[in-house]
This record gives C-alpha cells, structure tokens and sequence, in this order.
C-alpha cells in the first residue's frame, strides 16, 4: 500500500454517527479514508452502510466480536455505539491494538471509563474520543488568543450549553438518552465536550465541583388537561405545547431526511414517518414519557490555580449552540459558538491600527468572526448547525492525518482529545451528578466511584 492509498477504516456502530457523520466523511473525502468492515447488529443499518461503501459482504459483521477478527488490513477503527456499549468494544479494539476514535461517552460509569482507560494503556495504539469541539476553529482561535494572553490572567468563565427545547424533547424526553440508566446522567452525555473545553481552558485540574439542577418540567404533573398519550390524538393542547411531536416532525421536519428523522424510522417515506409519530417513542406527550434525566444543571467548578468557572446546561432555550465569556485580568472575551463570532473587549486603549466601532479611548474591542470547517457543507435543522461547527469534520481529518502517519512509518502523536486528555471531563460530569444529588462540593482529589453517582434521591420539584 502506498503512503498515498486512502487509510482503511472499520466502523462499529452504523447509526447517525457512525454511518452519517464519520463514515459520512469518508465518502466526502474519499482519497482519504473508506469503510472497509462494519459491525451493527442492525440489519438495515448494516446494509446501508454497506452498499453505500462499498464494503464485501463478508465483511459486514452483525456482532463487533467477529469484525475484531476482520482488522488485519484496517489502520483504525471507529466505536459509535449507544452510550452503555463503548467499552467492550473499545478494549477489544486497543487489545488489537488498532488506532481507535471511540465517541464520547468514553462510558457511562466511573468504572468503565477506567476501563478503557487500562486497556489503553496496555495497547500500542492512540485513542482519539470524539470531543469534536476542540477541533472547531472557534475553539481552537479561543484557545489561541488565550494562550496569546489576549485578556490576561485568565480568572473565570462563564460557559452555557444552550441545548435548544426540541431538541431536549426529542434526545431526553422522548428518544435514547432519557434515562440515566440505559444511557447516561445527561450532564455527561450533553456535557463531557463542555467539562472538556472547561478544562482545556482553564490549563489546570479541576479541584472541586457544585452543581445544581433537577427534573423540574417534562413531568406528568405538568401534563395539560385531557392530553393523550400520544400528540397526534387528539391533543386539547396542540397548538400551545412547544413540544408537540406533529408540528416538529410532520410539519417543520417534514423535508428532513438525515438526522433527527434517522431516530423516527429507517423508512422516511411520509406514510412511515405519520405512523412513527402515531405510534412511536417520538409522537409521544412529552409529560408522559419514562424520562429521568434533569432538564437543566448550573455547575460550579474550581480549577487550580484559581480559576473558577460556572456551567449552565439547559433544555430552555430557543437557540442550539454554546456560547461563553471569559474573564481575564487584561480584558474578556465572549464568543458565540454556531455564529462563528468571538468579541475581545480589552481594558487598555488600542495602540495601533484604526479605531474600531465600540472604542471608547479607555478600552477598545476587537471581533473576530471564525469560518466554520466545511462550512460550505454544514446544514441547518431548525436552526441547529449539523457538524458541530466544523468538529465533526475536524475530528475526522485529523484522525485520519496520524493514521496516515502510521502507514507511512512515522511516529503518531497523541491525538488533541486522547485519553488522558478526556478522562478528567468525564470525572468532573460525573462528579457535578454526584454534587447534584447529594447536594454537596465534591473534591477531585478523591477518586470518583459508582456508588456515590448511583444515588437517585431527586431534589424536590414540583
Ligand atoms: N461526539 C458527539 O458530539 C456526539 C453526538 C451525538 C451522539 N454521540 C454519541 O455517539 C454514540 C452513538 O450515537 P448515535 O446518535 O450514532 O446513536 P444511533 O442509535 O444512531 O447509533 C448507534 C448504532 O449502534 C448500533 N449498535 C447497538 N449496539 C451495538 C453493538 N453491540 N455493536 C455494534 N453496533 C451496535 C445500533 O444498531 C445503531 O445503529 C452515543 O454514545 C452518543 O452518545 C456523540
């Protein structure tokens, strides 16, 4: 194989981000990387990504089990399993030491994530998780104007994970990650990227951890007077729930093909889509599901070194995005995720170059405007940006870079989101579900255990 041969991968897990966004990109970019064996149990998905792929029936595996006896040409592998299904497959793969992009969760639970994390250390391969945020050229100019000291000593942040209402109602209420027990608490599932990013800013250990929050409004108490089960029959409350499951996926997701409408029904035709949201998970009242997750969380975090910062994860709100300010000792700086937009208001005069707009004479601000990645491809639902501005994308190039490294004979070097980078985010989400539940500062000097994020005492709520 010559260093210029696309880099072979093999895919565990053909759902939205298996097949859709990772595979997805190879086809996007196919003198760079192609599929050459999946895994999934699914048969329709399996046979999706197959044919689109291109992949040898033989090597269209239902059980990862006997796909991990398929990689003797395969460079890397790809685990985009559900959120309980990360970590077996993810030993297997670092056991076969295979360069593995496994998405985050890493695992659910504090023992998993150690798991993974012996079994890394016992491989000769690179883990690269799926923190795709750090690869947005929003972040990545963050981080650099920060390190640059465009506002000082850094002292606080303030960061909020604007999760957008439907889209709550569709991932938490109605669809798979709406229960901390077959999925994840949704501060880690939601928040992992945020407590990564965090802690990526902050440049220091998280020390401590408070954190606030509860189920407080898709609870049956809440439920409209003579709602039904389901929205499309007949709901007294239809045209006054934000939430109703006809508007959002008959009408205003009617032309939607990929993702969310992947969740619904592999068949998009309209006749399968009206009876998913008849009859399925996601045509149901959203005061009447088997959720359990909180539908907001304010954490508080302190860093070494003094930094401290706050972070609001919330179903309420219009946009779907991140956005965040940072506080320094020389000026601060706030920035708007999916806009593309970073404003540095500093504490001095400019010095050089024209005045800008809001310059007063005693300070002067700069805005910087980023160009997502692939911004060309990125798509809208709703107005939630597919890709996560250019990290899905990013992830995956960069991925595929080292694997071409690899191939080439050259050293790899650890990916920007490796495993020591990203265990700390998932002990610092789940260490906030721990200071939720028990209402109390949680130090990360002590090992964080399962027990102590079991606890299923709510606060109160009405
Ligand atoms: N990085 C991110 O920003 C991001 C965004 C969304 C989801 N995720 C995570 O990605 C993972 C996958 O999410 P998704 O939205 O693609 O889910 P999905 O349900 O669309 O896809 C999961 C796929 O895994 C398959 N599967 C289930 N058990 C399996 C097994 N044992 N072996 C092989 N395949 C199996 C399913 O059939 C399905 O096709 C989850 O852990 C999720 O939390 C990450």
């Amino acid at each position: 194989m010559s260093a210029h041969d696309p880099v072979r991968l093999a895919l565990i897990g053909a759902g939205n981000r298996g097949a859709d966004v990772y595979a997805g990109w190879c086809l996007d970019h196919p003198d760079e990387g192609g599929v050459v064996a999946v895994a999934d149990p699914d048969p329709v998905r399996r046979r999706s990504v197959g044919d689109r792929h291109g992949i040898a029936d033989e090597r269209r595996h239902d059980d990862w089990r006997t796909l991990i006896d398929d990689l003797a040409d395969v460079d890397g592998v790809i685990v985009a399993t559900p959120d309980r299904s990360h970590v077996e497959p993810a030993e297997a793969v670092l056991a076969a030491d295979r360069d593995l992009l496994l998405e985050k969760p890493i695992a659910a639970t504090a023992e998993g994530v150690r798991r993974v994390a012996a079994a890394a250390d016992a491989s000769a391969a690179t883990v690269t998780v799926a923190h795709v945020l750090r690869y947005t050229p929003f972040f990545a100019t963050v981080k650099r104007l920060l390190d640059e000291g465009a506002i000082g000593r850094l002292a606080g942040i303030q960061h909020t994970e604007n999760i957008g209402f439907w889209h709550f109602a569709h991932s938490y209420v109605r669809g798979p990650w709406r229960r901390a027990g077959t999925a994840s608490p949704m501060i880690l599932a939601k928040a992992s990227h945020d407590f990564d990013i965090l802690r990526w800013l902050a440049g220091t250990r998280c020390e401590t951890v408070a954190c606030s929050g509860a189920l407080t409004h898709f609870r049956s108490g809440h439920r409209p007077e003579g709602a039904p089960d389901y929205c499309l029959d007949g709901c007294p409350a239809a045209d006054d729930c934000p939430f109703h499951a006809g508007r959002l996926y008959l009408d205003e997701l009617a032309d939607r093909d990929g993702w969310p409408m992947n969740h619904l029904t592999d068949d998009r035709s309209p006749g399968a889509r009206a009876a998913a949201v008849a009859r399925g998970p996601f045509g149901r009242c959203v005061y009447a599901c088997d959720n359990d997750v909180a539908d907001h969380y304010s954490a508080v975090l302190g860093f070494a070194g003094g930094v401290s910062a706050t972070l609001t994860v919330s179903a309420f709100t219009r946009d779907t995005t991140r956005t965040l300010k940072l506080m320094g000792s020389r000026g601060e700086l706030r920035g708007h995720l999916d806009a593309g937009e970073i404003e540095l208001r500093r504490f001095l005069p400019r010095t050089e170059g024209p005045a800008g707009p809001d310059d007063t004479g005693v300070h002067h601000t700069d805005v910087i405007s980023v160009e997502a990645l692939d911004a060309g491809a990125a798509d809208d639902v709703l107005g939630l940006r597919i890709g996560h501005a250019g990290g899905d994308a990013g992830l995956m190039a960069d991925f595929v870079r080292r694997l071409r490294r690899r191939q080439a004979g050259l050293s790899v070097e650890a990916a920007l989101t490796d495993l020591d980078e990203s265990l700390e985010s998932h002990f610092m989400a789940l260490a906030a579900e721990q200071a939720r539940l028990r209402e109390t500062v949680v130090h990360l000097d002590r090992p964080i255990t399962d027990e102590t994020t079991a606890i299923t005492t709510p606060r109160s709520t009405t």
